[in-house]
């Protein structure tokens, strides 16, 4: 199997990349594959927080000291993997959500941002050969900070989150324009809270609504998800993947993961 890098990525914050992220990194960790999961959010640092009944102390290297020179990849890394009894492994890499953490990201110079990029190229080299990583997953900020683009330029397909509200499909169409298109990247889209009077997977409306955005965004729709209740009040430490693993959301993923799996074997890049 090919290895591949994906990327999170929306225009708005909140639209789900986080749980989106760290549900599917569960589901593929749990059919025995080998994942690593880095908190690219170095502004709103997320992951630390979903995974905290697997993290025992805090570590002592950050994906912040990586992208810095002052550790390797392999030192940030928790395996969370016996936690949660997945059958493969899940491996985490956490930024660090201290308020001088955050502050200090914010103080970063271009330069900086240039030699995280090459950090980030030299950390894939070391996930895939070294340690035998099938699939990275980057979870990002929302829109153009330079953690973001990093993460959009060193991965293999970037997937946008959006909702279907006008004003996130304006910010998604302009977050294409003007930083995919430049880069010369082609995303996916994954359409998600979709509200469900639009009585999505019960009749035509779903192809509808999918050639709409198909055609705002000129992008391919990987899935479209629905708004569920229980999603939106559940805990920020509560996985559904290892909580309700028949929860409708889960499903959802589980039919993303096969797409991707197999867009992958036939090189989607291309
Ligand atoms: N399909 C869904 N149905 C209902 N709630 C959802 C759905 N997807 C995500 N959510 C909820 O939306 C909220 C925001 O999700 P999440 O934190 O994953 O977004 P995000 O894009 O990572 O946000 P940020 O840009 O701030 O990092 C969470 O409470 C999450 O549980
Ligand atoms: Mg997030």
């Amino acid at each position: 199997m090919t290895t591949k890098t994906l990327a999170f990525h929306s225009s708005r914050g909140g639209t789900g990349k986080t749980v989106i992220a760290t549900n599917l990194a569960t589901i593929w960790a749990n059919k025995g594959l080998k994942i690593a999961l880095l908190d690219l959010d170095f502004r709103a640092p997320s992951l630390a927080g979903a995974f905290s009944k697997a993290i025992k102390k805090q570590p002592k290297y950050w994906l912040n000291d990586f992208i810095s020179g002052r550790c390797k990849i392999e030192q940030t890394l928790i395996d969370v993997s016996s936690t949660y009894r997945l059958k493969g492994k899940l491996y985490l890499g956490l930024a660090n959500p201290s308020i001088e953490a955050i502050r200090s990201t914010m103080d970063k110079s271009r330069a900086w941002e240039v030699s995280a990029v090459k950090r980030l190229f030299s950390m894939r080299k070391t996930l895939f050969k070294e340690m035998n990583i099938d699939y990275i997953i980057l979870d990002t900020s929302p829109g153009l900070q330079y953690s973001s683009i990093n993460a959009v330029v060193s991965s293999d397909i970037s997937i946008i989150v959006t909702t279907n509200d006008e004003v996130d499909l304006k910010g998604s169409e302009n977050l294409i324009e003007n930083l995919y298109l430049e880069l010369d990247k082609k995303p996916v889209v994954l359409i998600n809270k979709v509200l469900p009077e639009t009585q999505l997977h019960t009749n035509k409306t779903e192809k509808e609504l999918i050639n709409k955005i198909e055609n705002q965004l000129k992008s391919p729709i990987i899935a479209a998800i629905l708004c569920y209740c229980d999603v939106l009040q559940a805990k920020r430490t509560s996985i559904l993947a290892i909580e309700k693993p028949n929860h409708a959301f889960v499903k959802n993923l589980e039919t993303i993961a096969k797409t991707l799996f197999l867009t992958n074997k036939l090189n989607f890049e291309e």
